[in-house]
């Protein structure tokens, strides 16, 4: 990805961060089988230090600061200052003190080689330009012996959650999972694999409030929005909410969805 690109998209997560952090519980209990898929296929235990890159409004580190106790400790990274700014306070809001917020990209972590007894990334690989150089540098700064776990989105055909509004709004470009889980061996992973995680992604929340929560944290779709008039945005706001219907019900939100969890291993020395 050209420097540019990547100053682009760095510069939309920067917009982005405001509606993450406006929506931070809601996509914090969606999206809560995420987290415990990576605790697990990372084993991250109680005292362990654990990394997570581009940790957006704050997951899976808070999770983890639960799980690994006092006697651990997380470190979240992301590299757009309003997400680490919206991290920061859900965790000080919580009284959460193991954790410790830095600025920076995948690409240039800056902690010492074999830092952390694992690593972590929910839903963020796909945003490196450079994903190899993104990993390798996810290896470097784990223990030998120590596991890396990254989630991304499987196929669009399997997450109607994307796959409605997108088709409507006509935009979307799919995560490449197969192309992240090759980076991780050629980063020098040991032990790669990938397993399908199906999950539901619920919420007691109207369909009003998904339009609201899917045009918000998506920059494509704000932006592709934006240039349209009044009418224009109420007949793809009408579409959308009559093809989503079936997945509203009394009690909310029920999409099945689909991520693919990658696990690998820093070789021990
Ligand atoms: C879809 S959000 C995921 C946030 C969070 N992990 C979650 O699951 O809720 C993607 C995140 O990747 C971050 N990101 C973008 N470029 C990145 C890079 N080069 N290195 C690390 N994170 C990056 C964005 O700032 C954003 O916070």
């Amino acid at each position: 990805m050209a420097n540019e690109t990547a100053n682009e998209v760095l510069a939309a997560w920067e917009t982005s961060s405001q509606y993450w952090n406006k929506h931070q519980a809601l996509i914090e209990s969606m999206f809560a089988p995420l987290s415990r898929a990576l605790i697990e296929d990372a084993h991250i235990v109680s005292g362990q230090t654990v990394l997570d890159v581009g940790g957006g409004s704050g997951e899976p580190s808070l999770t983890i600061a639960a799980i690994v106790g006092e006697s651990g400790c997380v470190t979240y990274t992301d590299p757009a200052a309003g997400m680490v700014r919206a991290a920061r306070a859900e965790a000080a809001r919580r009284g959460l003190t193991n954790i410790s917020f830095h600025q920076c990209p995948a690409e240039q972590l800056p902690f010492a080689d074999n830092s952390f007894d694992a690593a972590v990334s929910r839903l963020s690989v796909m945003f490196f330009p450079d994903v190899l150089a993104g990993q390798r540098e996810m290896l470097r700064v784990v223990k030998p012996g120590g596991y890396i776990s990254f989630l991304v989105w499987a196929a669009r055909e399997v997450n109607p959650f994307f796959k409605v509004v997108t088709e409507v709004l006509d935009r979307f470009v799919p995560a490449d999972a197969e192309d992240e889980d090759a980076a991780l061996r050629e980063a020098g992973a040991a032990d790669v694999r990938e397993r399908e995680l199906a999950f539901t992604i619920e919420a007691p929340i109207t369909v009003e409030r998904f339009w609201e929560l899917r045009t918000e944290m998506s920059d494509t779709f704000r932006k592709k929005l934006a240039k349209l008039v009044p009418d224009q945005v109420a007949a793809i706001k009408y579409t959308v909410q009559k093809a989503v219907g079936s997945y509203f019900k009394a009690g909310g939100m029920n999409f099945p969805a689909k991520v693919l969890v990658v696990t690998g291993r820093k070789l021990a020395d």
